[in-house]
């Protein structure tokens, strides 16, 4: 029986959202302008500061992550300037896609898919062409489940002295990620995925490199509604943002931040990671094998590689089928791999139902498996745990 509303979404985003981010976002809308709306967004903005470690700028816009990560480009980067996309999934290729969009230059660095970006040879691109002005990365690539070293590539494109824009979509709220501390410029994110509320607004992190490059800029701004310098400056004189809020959905993120919290900050990456280290066990247990690098599993996503003989539609639809939804592949990888996501409110308990049913749709499909050896392994895992 496939029921829509009792199907667990094991996709990596939208996620599950906890009950007391959908009672917090049935509250009634308040005016956008009032004093008391103004205090609950400043303390979101607060409770965002605190989770990145940061005193800079986080503004927010009603939009997908997408709409972040156009505003960062649009705001710092000039038609005609030089940027380094490095690509290793659908994501980091989406800066590319943008970069072009308003004009600028795109040095691509392409690494092959379940593979992460490597530091030296962003180092190597940045020592020989002194036109670079960016370089963009994907922290956490949701395509292919790698977790780019974003901190070693922060250093080296601070001491080239260019500007470092990072996707942080789906490793914010669910893997460490510190912009002042690894030598950011720019990062943004997300409500749908780790931080754990519906989807709708753009998170964007702004430090002061980058609000130079942007106060300095030669042509004129391109945005209107994604225009950072006006973003920062209402908020700086009102504690909100230009334009109507998303009322609803800052509800849902001041709860769901205060519920992370309330977890503990390093409580919660742990648990992120040990549900990554219990879901890798189970595929491995399976006898399968996952897309990335094992020196670079992501704590948010895995991505596992088909079997010889498992169709991409048949396999999801069967999962589907018996309550759980999981993502296929995208770009090269697409019917090649699935995916499934820990983050947010994900628990052993989801981790291993989904791997449960997996087995079963997998050995159905013809995949020669010893029933019960995914859900052992990962059962065993669990044992190594502390809890
Ligand atoms: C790493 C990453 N970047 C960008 C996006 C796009 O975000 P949105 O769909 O919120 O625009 C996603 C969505 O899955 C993502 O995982």
């Amino acid at each position: 029986m496939y029921d829509e509303e009792l199907t667990t979404l094991m996709i990596p985003g939208p996620v599950p959202i906890h009950p007391r981010v959908y009672r917090a976002m049935s509250r009634v809308i308040y005016g956008h302008r009032t004093k008391e709306y103004q205090t609950t967004y400043k303390e979101t903005v607060g409770l965002l500061q605190r989770l990145l470690q940061t005193e800079q700028d986080v503004l927010l816009f009603a939009g997908s992550g997408t709409a972040a990560m156009e505003a960062a480009i649009a705001n710092a980067i000039e038609p005609g300037e030089k940027v380094l996309n490095v690509i290793n999934g659908k994501f980091s290729e989406r800066w590319q896609e943008i970069t072009t969009a308003f004009g600028a230059k795109s040095e691509l660095q392409e690494v092959t898919y379940g593979q992460a970006a490597s530091p030296e040879a962003v180092r190597e691109a940045l020592a020989s062409d002194a036109s670079i002005r960016a370089v963009t990365i994907c922290h956490n690539e949701t395509s292919t489940g790698v977790l780019n070293p974003a901190k070693e590539i922060g250093q080296i494109v601070r001491d080239y002295d260019r500007l470092l824009i990072v996707d942080g979509i789906t490793s914010v709220g669910g893997d460490y990620v510190y912009p002042d501390k690894w030598n950011f410029d720019i990062l943004v994110t997300g409500s749908q995925k780790c931080l754990g509320v519906p989807p709708g607004l753009g998170v964007i992190w702004v430090g002061s490199r980058a609000w130079k490059k942007i106060d300095t800029r030669k042509q004129p701004n391109p945005t209107y509604y994604l225009d950072l310098v006006k973003a920062k400056k209402r908020y700086d004189s009102f504690g909100d943002s230009p334009f109507t809020s998303a009322v609803t959905l800052m509800y849902g993120l001041h709860e769901s931040l205060t519920l992370m919290f309330e977890e503990g900050y390093e409580q919660r990456i742990e648990r992120h990671r040990r549900l990554g280290r219990i879901t890798r066990a189970g595929y491995l247990g399976m006898g399968l094998d996952l897309l990335a690098d094992p020196a670079f599993y992501s704590n948010t996503v895995t991505a596992v590689r088909y079997p010889g003989g498992i169709t991409d539609k048949e396999f999801r639809n069967q999962v589907r089928n018996l309550g759980i939804l999981i993502a296929g592949g995208q770009g090269p990888v697409k019917g090649k791999i699935w995916r499934t996501n820990h983050m947010n409110i994900c628990t052993e308990r989801d981790v291993l139902a989904t791997i449960a049913i997996i087995e079963v749709v997998l050995k159905r499909l013809g995949y020669d498996v010893p029933i019960g050896s995914g859900v052992l392994a990962a059962q065993e895992q669990m044992l190594k745990e502390s809890y």
